[in-house]
């Protein structure tokens, strides 16, 4: 007999395949039919979303020769083009992969135009100035990534609103203020936040999502403690918060139980201390053993104290 959890998965899978059935036969028909009016209204859809392409085109600066020189009037179809990816029945764009290509100027508020973006991607670039709020009209955004850029400001408290964003890197920028705790309150599907290398301040917030794989808040001006929400997170891989100046014990319980926690990184916090009034570092490495996977551990530069256990625990 298989096991529950077996059965589950199986079933899983059996439905997928049902839903992916359907989806294809369902579309066959439609294909059938011919049902122009559909078709018409998919065409003025993605007409309205090439006019937002051109648009944001316009506002963006960019070196010649161009890497977009076929986002053009006379091109056809936007789904073949130039770092755009559209959903499988070509209705809507849904990525925007615009990394690595030399643009200068500001992030185009008119982005927020293109309602169906699941992905937008903007990184290494030379962008800068403030990042639109208008991107939080973005509501289905799984994945956004504006890191190593020139961008500067606050962190809009409204990207609360992207219910469905998973992977949220805005590293290497000159971003200040805090980080807004509303966005890691509400954003519950949020796995990464790379936000290392800016110039953020206040404390990390004190509620967030449990299903956070990968935190990295290195070189920032972070101060408080470690929020207590991270130990709930049973799946952390990464806990990145160098060089800030967060004040707390050795993260003994937090880290406790991590059976996937890879990469820990504490270096250059002057305020992290050890256990019983800094003279007990037995926690944190009895903690730190239980860690079966773990890989890297960057503890330079805070002022713990207390005898080392011996080597081999
Ligand atoms: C973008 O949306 C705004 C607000 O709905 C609208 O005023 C503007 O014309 C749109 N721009 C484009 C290029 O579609
Ligand atoms: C417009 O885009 C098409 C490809 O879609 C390309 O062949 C053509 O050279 C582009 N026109 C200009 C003026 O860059
Ligand atoms: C960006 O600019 C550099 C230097 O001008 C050039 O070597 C590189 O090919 C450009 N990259 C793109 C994607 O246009
Ligand atoms: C929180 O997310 C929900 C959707 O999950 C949204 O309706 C709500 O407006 C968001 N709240 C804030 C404060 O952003
Ligand atoms: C951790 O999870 C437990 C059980 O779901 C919950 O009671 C507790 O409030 C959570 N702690 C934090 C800090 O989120
Ligand atoms: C380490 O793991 C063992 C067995 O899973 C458990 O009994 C013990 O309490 C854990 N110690 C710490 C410090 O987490």
């Amino acid at each position: 007999m298989m096991a529950p959890m077996a059965v589950r998965r199986a079933a899983n899978v059996l439905l997928l395949h049902l839903m992916i059935f359907h989806a294809v036969v369902a579309a066959a028909g439609e294909q059938q039919a011919g049902t122009i009016v559909r078709q018409q209204r998919r065409r003025q859809v993605l007409l309205q979303e090439k006019a937002t392409l051109l648009a944001l085109k316009r506002s963006l600066t960019l070196l010649s020769p161009s890497p977009l020189a076929d986002w053009n009037e006379s091109s056809g179809d936007v789904c073949g083009l130039t770092g755009i990816a559209c959903d499988w029945r070509r209705q809507h764009i849904i990525g925007l992969s615009l990394g690595d290509m030399n643009i200068s100027g500001a992030v185009p508020p008119v982005i927020g135009n293109l309602t169906r973006l699941k992905s937008l991607d903007m990184s290494r670039n030379f962008l800068a100035g403030q990042i639109p709020a208008e991107l939080s009209n973005l509501r289905g955004l799984e994945v956004l990534d504006l890191g190593h850029n020139q961008l500067s400001g606050g962190i809009p408290p409204s990207f609360s609103e992207l219910a469905s964003l998973a992977y949220l890197s805005l590293k290497d920028n000159q971003l200040s203020g805090p980080i807004p705790a509303v966005l890691f309150k509400n954003c519950t599907s949020l796995g990464l936040v790379d936000f290392g290398n800016n110039d953020l301040s206040g404390e990390i917030p004190l509620e967030a999502s449990e299903n956070i794989l990968v935190l990295s808040l290195y070189s920032n001006r972070l101060t408080g403690k470690l929020p207590w929400w991270l130990a709930n997170c049973t799946y952390l891989y990464m806990l990145d918060v160098e060089d800030n100046s967060l004040a707390d014990e050795l993260p003994a319980g937090i880290i406790a139980g991590k059976q996937q926690l890879k990469y820990l990184h504490l270096s250059n916090n002057y305020r992290f201390s050890s256990h019983d009034g800094n003279t007990n570092l037995e926690p944190f490495f009895a903690a730190v053993s239980n860690c079966s996977q773990i890989l890297q551990i960057e503890a330079g530069t805070v002022r713990m104290g207390g005898r080392l256990p011996s080597v081999g625990q």
